[in-house]
């Protein structure tokens, strides 16, 4: 590493060591307590994870700050999309970085595990931080788990675990990530009419309607076709469908209520090609492909972790790989997955009105 490092405020006497605390880092290994190889390595793969949670942690926070202003600047949301991009790629090193922690062999973990009594991953406050940030809820959780709960618990022990706890507590009075990106595509002008405008609600709900009848006579037409060639159990096919239809519903009127934040969604996903939706798409794509970056992450952890101690029970007293493969199932943004399901293809679409605001030549009518 050369030249100075000015954007530290610091001299130009600076050494490398000194300006990355490397003395401090470089002595956190237990080495004096006569750590195994194999042990300094658990270590190490742990602490390396940490240290890029909290660079996520930092990345996360400056995304929300950007989609939680009421008008976010065009020009903020590729610096958007640029962290979210970072975060992908961090979750998708650390999901890599499991495949260092599998050359630990089973025995070799077993000769050193007991010592570390109730000590678990379970205990990564920033783990839980990560997660609140983004919008995970207690309930969704599995079991149901309060994120806070453990951490009350171990406050009572020293003075830096009450202080993670009061870190985790103010996290949760922040706005999370997922609801900074609901409000932000609540505001997404649909059929060219504007949030909050003189008939938007009208024009919203009619290109609702639209898809909604356009996604049911797929599902009819499907069945249909399905009956003509006899497929086997057809009464159970065509209720199959019809829930479908209802589940399209359901997600855009819940409790027969247009959800603007879904329509919105809706609308992006459905014209990906017009010009002033192309950020909106791409940020939509950066946030889903964080979310399957991190559901790999688990899911690699969970291998991971079968290979080393089967199923065993966890050091934090968790049912173990269960209870990891459990947790890969939690979708934080939900509607980004779900509205997958009720797409159309492009010549099934109700056809686009006021196409120019888009910069795109619709057919111009309304
Ligand atoms: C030999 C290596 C490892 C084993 C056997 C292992 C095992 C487990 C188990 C069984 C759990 C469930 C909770 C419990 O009952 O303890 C867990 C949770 C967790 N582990 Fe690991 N782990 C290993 C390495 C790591 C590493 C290197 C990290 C990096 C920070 C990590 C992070 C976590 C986190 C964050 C959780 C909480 C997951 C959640 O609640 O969603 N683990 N681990």
């Amino acid at each position: 590493m050369g030249g100075g490092y000015s954007g530290a405020g610091g001299g130009s006497n600076r050494t490398y060591g000194g300006y990355l605390g490397l003395h401090e880092l470089l002595s956190l290994q237990r080495e004096d307590e006569g750590v195994s190889n194999d042990e300094m390595h658990f270590i190490v793969t742990h602490q390396t994870f940490e240290l890029w949670f909290k660079q996520v942690i930092r990345e996360l926070r400056e995304i929300r700050d950007i989609l939680a202003t009421e008008h976010v600047p065009e020009a903020e949301v590729p610096k958007a999309v640029e962290h979210l991009g970072r975060v992908t790629e961090i979750f998708r090193l650390l999901a890599n970085q499991w495949k260092v922690m599998e050359t630990l062999t089973p025995q070799g973990f077993l000769a050193f595990r007991d010592g570390l009594g109730t000590a678990s991953g379970f205990e990564s406050y920033q783990m839980r931080e990560m997660e609140i940030l983004l919008g995970l809820e207690q309930v969704g959780r599995v079991s149901d788990m309060d994120p806070l709960g453990h951490f009350r618990k171990l406050a009572t022990r020293s003075e830096a675990d009450a202080a993670a706890l009061a870190r985790l507590e103010a996290t949760l009075e922040e706005t999370t990530l997922e609801s900074a990106l609901t409000t932000w595509l609540s505001r997404t002008p649909i059929m060219g009419s504007f949030y909050g405008s003189n008939k938007d609600d009208e024009i919203v709900e009619s290109y609702v309607d639209a898809h909604l009848a356009a996604y049911a006579s797929i599902g009819d037409a499907a069945s249909a076709r399905m009956e003509a060639q006899g497929v086997d159990n057809i009464e159970a096919v065509k209720a199959r469908f019809a829930a479908a239809s209802q589940g399209a519903r359901d997600f855009l009127k819940p409790d027969g209520d247009v959800n603007r934040a879904r329509a919105g969604l809706l609308f992006i996903e459905s014209y990906r090609e017009l010009p002033l939706l192309a950020w909106p798409r791409v940020l939509i794509d950066a946030v889903v492909e964080l979310e399957e970056s991190m559901v790999l992450f688990r899911t690699y952890h969970a291998r991971m972790v079968e290979r080393i101690i089967g199923r065993r029970v966890g050091t934090g007293g968790s049912s173990g790989v269960d209870y990891l493969d459990a947790t890969t199932k939690y979708r934080i943004f939900g509607d980004l997955w779900g509205v997958r399901t009720i797409l159309l293809k492009p010549e099934l679409r109700p056809s686009l009105k006021n196409g120019d605001i888009y910069g795109f030549a619709g057919d111009g009518t309304d």
